[in-house]
């Protein structure tokens, strides 16, 4: 079978994962790696694919059908806009930009050249997350009214010797809670408004390592999220969906969405509901879902190569980045304001 080849750009933590499930995938090669670094370098060597220490000079060497962007945020766009331009298609890795402005410049790069752009929220691959999303939108939980997740963790001083992670824009919210933000999107919709709290109260940063938001959604839907990276606890996705490596898994929930005919909590994917009368006096159902364990990252790439090819629309387009990033800058910029944060609608074209 042909392989799909795919370009590396920028071959640091998180390129290394996309090689590592590149390599295991079956349908894709890793076509090259872009990356400055004589780390990159070396990794290309031992791989025994070209190296190019820019974008520009690979894609015009070895023309990869797509290419993983898993630079730093602030490259995000240009970067992947280059890859547009060479019609190659891009998977941008999260947050899609710096600035929602920068964002839109990639939204409309491409519907300028038509050159599909993947945004890497990889969760929303994950199949808990994508068939909570078809129990959603079969009408089983009646009219959604709320939702609240938890994204409390504890990272270890050792974590915060780089200063940028205890400078402004470093902090949890915008590594973190963007995840979360985009999962909730997927399954609730858009996000019309913001209004959020944060604390720095345990470590006395300028970061934040506590901040607590209510989000509107445009159904009307009310959601909640707690985030902190300073407890000693189980609660967040990362540690109870099982999808990564890096940290022991816990048995507990995340995210829990309750609409008027029934509720459903994740990552376990019990569903409750009332058989008969609806009322708090009746008895609620328990329903379980069991859905197959798969690595997100594999599943991304799969639906990369589906892209490329024109049989699948991105299932996390740049205006998709644009608005989970638009409501993530939110949370910050309600939390230092003290006002609600009213979203704009970002643009298509
Ligand atoms: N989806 C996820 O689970 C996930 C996890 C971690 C990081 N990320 C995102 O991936 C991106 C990279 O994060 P990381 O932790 O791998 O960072 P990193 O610092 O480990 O790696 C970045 C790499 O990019 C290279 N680089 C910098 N500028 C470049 C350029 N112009 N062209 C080519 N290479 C360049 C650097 O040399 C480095 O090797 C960030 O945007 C981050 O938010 C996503």
């Amino acid at each position: 079978m042909n392989k799909t080849p795919i370009a590396l750009i920028g071959a640091g933590a998180i390129g290394r994962t996309h090689i590592d499930r590149i390599g295991r995938s079956g349908t894709l090669r890793l076509a090259a790696i872009a990356d400055p670094t004589d780390a990159g370098r070396a990794l290309a060597q031992s791989l025994g694919v070209p190296w190019y220490a820019d974008h520009l000079g690979m894609l015009e060497g070895v023309k990869p059908r797509g290419a993983v962007v898993a630079t730093p945020n602030g490259t995000h766009v240009a970067v992947a806009a280059d890859c547009l331009e060479h019609g190659v298609a891009a998977l941008v890795e999260k947050p899609v930009a710096d600035t929602v402005a920068e964002a839109q410049r990639l939204v409309d790069a491409q519907a300028r050249t038509g050159v599909p752009v993947l945004v890497g929220h990889h969760r929303r691959h994950n199949p808990i997350s994508r068939r909570a999303r078809e129990i959603l939108q079969s009408g089983r939980l009646g009219r959604l009214v709320a939702a609240s997740a938890m994204a409390t963790f504890l990272k270890p001083d050792a974590y915060f010797e780089a200063a940028w992670r205890r400078q402004a824009g470093g902090g949890p919210i915008l590594i973190n809670l963007i995840h979360d933000i985009d999962l909730l999107r997927f399954l609730m919709g858009e996000i019309e408004s913001v209004q959020a709290a944060s604390s720095n109260a345990v470590r006395g940063f300028a970061v934040e390592d506590t901040s607590a938001a209510v989000l509107r959604f445009a159904s009307g839907a009310l959601g909640t999220v707690l985030l902190s990276d300073a407890a000693a606890s189980p609660w967040c996705w990362d540690f109870c969906s099982g999808e990564q490596e890096a940290y022991p898994r816990q048995q507990v929930q995340s995210h829990f969405i309750a609409g008027t005919h029934g509720s459903l909590s994740l990552p376990d994917l019990q569903l409750w509901n009332y058989r008969g009368e609806r009322s708090w006096h009746a008895e609620l159902t328990l329903e379980q879902s069991a859905v197959h364990q798969a690595d997100p990252y594999s599943q991304q790439l799969q639906h990369f190569k589906a892209v490329i090819e024109g049989s699948e629309a991105p299932l996390c387009s740049a205006l998709d980045g644009l608005r989970t990033l638009q409501a993530t800058l939110a949370v910050h910029e309600a939390a230092v304001s003290a006002q609600s944060v009213r979203l704009e609608a970002g643009s298509s074209q």
